[in-house]
């Protein structure tokens, strides 16, 4: 095992590590340590399982925690309700009680769903996120927020529930589809963006050893990605402003998912495209010059992501999917736009007229 970096994510009693590094899934000690009970449940799904379930069995096998496991079907499609629900009938059929431990095995869309039957089993037990994809070892592992999908919209039933650890293993990186690995990306050029001019700069310099999987710069880029969420997520860990700007491109990119149906693009194409889209309607009510724009879809497209939404998509249903989001107030899209890179804000205060003409396909 080794460990390059340790984070706190800074909430109270609600605080917890991010453990960041190398061999840590096969170690016993950072588990261990997070397990309280004698009990535990993993949750993965039928593609992770077979490369990482063996070795996180043998852990609690090792530290004589009575173990059972749920490999759920994979892809966003399954991120539902009935997933949840079988969680929970595994958790009740053999008998988990309040101090058990759910372990998240798996990108984002295990980990939401892991973190939310969390949430509400027994009105809440402990989890703990080990995420197997860059996405979610730089986002969705971190911060906190679990759920599900709806049929009418993503994410639309959850709940702000933090785990006791993340344990981010890079090795398991060497085992992603290089597509995911560029989904992945596309999050951590998100941090560069919203509030990391320096970092946006680094990723320009090594964007392309990051490509070649080079462990200590991936995994410096999760521990930058992850210190800046953390930063966010302290300030505001409910969302009631600031933690808005994490979801840059985010209204627009969700339109593209729905539309296009889970799963055919990918969360981080979708938001890769919509970053580039916040940045159009920037670029449009005057608040950042075109060379804002040059530089991300450069460094976008050097990371294998699209940089253009599909053209299939109208504006009717660009308006109609973005006025069910959650980041939809009494009606009025909130945006989060930029005033530089480095430097994006949430408003609804924009042209309507200019927002169209970034939308018309
Ligand atoms: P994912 O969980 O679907 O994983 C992507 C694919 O990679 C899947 O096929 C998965 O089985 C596979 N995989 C996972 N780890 C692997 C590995 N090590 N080797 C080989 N294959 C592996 O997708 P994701 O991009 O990790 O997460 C996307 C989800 O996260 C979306 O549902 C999105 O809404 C959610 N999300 C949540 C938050 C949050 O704050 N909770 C933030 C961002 C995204
Ligand atoms: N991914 C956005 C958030 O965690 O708030």
């Amino acid at each position: 095992m080794h460990i390059n970096h340790r984070l706190e994510v800074d909430l109270g009693d609600r605080s917890y590590p991010i453990y960041i590094g190398t061999e840590l899934l096969g170690s016993g000690e950072i588990i261990k340590q997070h397990i309280h009970g004698r009990s535990a449940l993993i949750v993965s799904n039928s593609t992770v399982a077979p490369l990482y379930l063996d070795a996180v069995q043998q852990v609690l096998d090792n530290a004589e925690i009575r173990r059972d496991e749920i490999i759920l079907k994979d892809g966003e499609q399954y991120k539902t309700m009935a997933s949840v629900e079988s969680i929970i009938d595994l958790l009740l059929t053999r008998r988990h009680d309040r101090r058990t431990t759910l372990i998240a095995l798996g990108g984002g869309v295990i980990g939401d769903i892991a973190g939310f039957a969390a949430s509400i089993y027994q009105r809440g037990v402990n989890f703990i996120q080990v995420p197997t994809t860059l996405l979610s070892q730089v986002d969705s592992s971190v911060g906190g927020k679990t759920g599900v999908n709806h049929p009418l919209g993503k994410n639309m039933i959850g709940a702000f529930f933090q785990p006791q650890c993340v344990i981010a293993d890079i090795n398991t990186l060497n085992t992603l589809p290089a597509r995911e690995l560029s989904a992945g990306l596309a999050e951590v050029i998100k941090y560069g963006l919203i509030c990391d001019a320096e970092f946006f700069k680094w990723l320009e310099d090594n964007m392309a050893d990051l490509l070649k999987l080079d462990q200590d710069l991936l995994a410096q880029a999760v521990m930058v990605s992850c210190q800046d969420k953390a930063k966010v997520v302290e300030q505001d860990e409910r969302e009631a402003g600031l933690r808005a700007i994490l979801n840059l491109g985010h209204s627009f990119g969700h339109a593209i998912e729905t539309v296009k149906g889970y799963g055919n693009w990918l969360h981080g194409e979708a938001v890769a495209a919509g970053m580039v889209m916040a940045i159009d309607l920037s670029i449009r009510e005057g608040w950042i010059d075109e060379d804002v724009r040059q530089r991300t879809v450069a460094l976008l497209q050097q990371a294998g992501l699209p940089v253009r939404p599909p053209e299939d998509i109208s504006t009717g249903q660009y308006l109609e999917t973005m006025s069910i989001d959650k980041k939809a107030v009494d009606g009025k899209i909130n945006l989060v736009l930029l005033r530089a890179i480095g430097d994006a804000f949430v408003t609804a205060d924009y042209n309507h007229d200019k927002l169209l003409q970034t939308l018309a396909p």
